[in-house]
């Protein structure tokens, strides 16, 4: 089945911050805040953009930049270009079966999309809209036979990677959220506000809530039986992070994932050295989109750390505030292997479904070219700390 955008895009937004404007105009107010919002006063979440602006590049002529080579191998899987679609919960509620949907706008850029445990779309039926298997990101679960069953679950569909995410022992509370009913207690003021909200976007409510279904988490449905509201399984998976799981609990899931597994949520080198001992592949530098403990290091400025403490060892990812091909170009001149973005699909999905995902991609594909033809980069393995003007560290332009 092919999907219709949720409402065509229009006029083809420049950049990803076009995309954000148009999500924030089509969907509910409380949809739009969840996706872009972070952690207490949002510190980390603006750092994460922020440190990345305040890198430069450096400028290089005269070089022969007329084929570029963009393609790289992360984890085993070829790529168009090192970016993937990061795992973001809830995004079916963004946009009709909006994970299938970003998940065929991945295939067709010829990059991975990586789906959230919190995904309204199982990962089945993400796995039969698309040709390449999706990677799975994992949270470990107080029910650990649950979490088992989602495993196995992921390898019968043939995702190659898993991603365990580590961020997450708590919930670090985010204001937004809790001003607008989407966590904590609900009182029926709120309950109305929440109403109203999803009741003046019609469209949405037609075409999302109505055609869309997005009433149960598809890959949680046998864990929260008879549930038949988003509310009712947020409520179970609230009561599943588990703030007292430890490095004892990585065994258990290298135990029970034969495939490739990426440790996501690290920014400490010494917790990125007990990762490559602990036997993952890969670790992604990352706190959580500023989404968990608001004052922690924004992730650009935490790579080269983790990068010169297992870079030999295993592979080094890193999300948060990447906004644009030349934020993709600087981090991996800092070490990245590739680079997730959240927010970026999260905001074109809801602007404009695949196509909105299609031209994010697109967007930032274009970007990354430039920023490698005018620093008279070729390929991507060229991207080296001698790309930014300050080499080896985050700099102020
Ligand atoms: C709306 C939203 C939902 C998210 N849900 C998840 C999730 O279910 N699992 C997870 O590991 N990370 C989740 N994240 C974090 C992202 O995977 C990623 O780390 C973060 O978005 C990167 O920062 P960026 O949004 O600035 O690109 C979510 C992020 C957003 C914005």
């Amino acid at each position: 089945m092919r999907f219709a955008p949720d409402r065509p895009l229009g006029v083809t937004p420049a950049s990803v911050r076009d995309l954000r404007e148009r999500a924030r105009r089509r969907i509910p107010r409380q949809l739009f805040d969840y996706i872009d919002g972070g952690a207490y006063e949002e510190v980390t979440m603006r750092a994460n953009e922020a440190e990345l602006a305040a890198i430069g590049l450096r400028q290089r002529v005269l070089r022969d930049v007329g084929r570029l080579d963009l393609s790289a191998v992360v984890l085993g899987e070829q790529l168009a270009m090192p970016v993937l679609l990061a795992p973001v919960g809830l995004a079916g509620m963004f946009a009709r079966r909006a994970e299938v949907q970003a998940a065929r706008a991945a295939e067709s850029a010829g990059v991975v999309f990586c789906e959230s445990t919190v995904s309204i779309c199982s990962i089945d039926e993400v796995r039969g809209a698309v040709g390449r298997p999706p990677w799975f990101q994992l949270y470990v679960m107080r029910d650990r036979s649950f979490a088992e069953g989602l495993m196995a679950r992921a390898a019968i569909a043939g995702c190659p990677v898993l991603v365990l995410t580590v961020d997450f022992p708590v919930l670090g509370e985010r204001y937004r959220d809790t001003r607008n009913g989407m966590s904590g207690p609900q009182g029926a003021l709120v309950r109305a506000r929440r109403a109203i909200d999803l009741g003046s976007h019609p469209h949405w409510v037609r075409h999302v809530a109505l055609d869309g279904r997005p009433h149960t988490f598809g890959n949680l449905e046998e864990a929260v039986p008879g549930a038949t509201t988003p509310d009712q399984f947020k409520d179970w998976v609230d009561g599943q992070f588990d703030p007292s799981v430890t490095w004892d609990d990585l065994d258990w899931v290298r135990r029970n994932w034969s495939g490739r597994l990426v440790l996501k949520g690290v920014l400490d080198p010494d917790d990125a050295r007990r990762a490559a001992d602990h036997g993952v592949d890969g670790v992604i530098v990352s706190n959580h989109g500023g989404r968990q403990l608001d004052g922690v290091s924004a992730s650009i400025t935490a790579l080269p750390g983790v990068v010169d403490a297992v870079g030999d060892r295993v592979e080094v990812l890193m999300d948060g505030g990447i906004r644009s091909g030349l934020d993709v170009a600087k981090a991996l001149a800092l070490g990245a292997r590739a680079c997730l973005v959240g927010r970026a699909w999260a905001w074109a999905v809801a602007a404009g479904g695949e196509a909105g995902v299609a031209q994010m991609l697109t967007t930032v594909r274009r970007e990354l070219e430039v920023a490698m033809a005018l620093t008279g980069t070729t390929s991507i393995d060229q991207l080296s700390p001698e790309t930014l003007l300050r080499p080896g560290r985050p700099s102020t332009i």
